[in-house]
């Protein structure tokens, strides 16, 4: 039997930065094995009308190269995250609080549901604002 707690959490992490270091930190403290649902460019424009300045394969590589994270998987629709929660076997789901409440309905498949607070001042599409300035 496999006894290691396994933790999920889904997001874009464009232009790595100390706000997702410190979700993923927090999120793999809750478990063993952390897994990261990477949205893919392509999900990324079609539901959030987001381009993202790193293409799918090198926000992976990104995201692979942290110690926190053991394994990437790509995101590529909403409906998906029941799937995950059975085919990764996964116990715990977090995301950050600008997600709060939206997820809950995964307790109906037996995963725990965390929503932990943003680190402030930081995001993706600040460092691209500022750039811009
Ligand atoms: N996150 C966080 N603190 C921040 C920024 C992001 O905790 N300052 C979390 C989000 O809540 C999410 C995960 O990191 O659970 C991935 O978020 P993502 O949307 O990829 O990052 P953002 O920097 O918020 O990107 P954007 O500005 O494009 O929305």
């Amino acid at each position: 039997m496999n006894e290691l707690k396994r933790v999920i959490t889904y997001g874009t992490f464009d232009l790595l930065h100390y706000g997702h270091i410190n979700i993923l930190r927090r999120a793999k403290a809750l478990g063993d094995y952390l897994l990261v649902a990477l949205s893919t460019d392509e999900f990324n424009l079609r539901e959030k009308n987001k381009k993202c300045y790193f293409e799918y394969e090198k926000r992976k590589q990104l995201i692979e190269a942290i110690r926190y994270v053991d394994l990437v998987i790509p995101e590529t629709c909403w409906e998906q995250k029941r799937r995950d929660i059975h085919d990764y076997h996964v116990d715990i789901f977090v995301m950050g609080d600008d997600w709060k409440g939206k997820f809950d309905f995964l307790r109906e498949e037996g995963a725990e549901v965390f929503y932990f607070p943003r680190t402030p001042e930081i995001s993706s599409t600040q460092i691209k604002d500022d750039l811009k300035e």
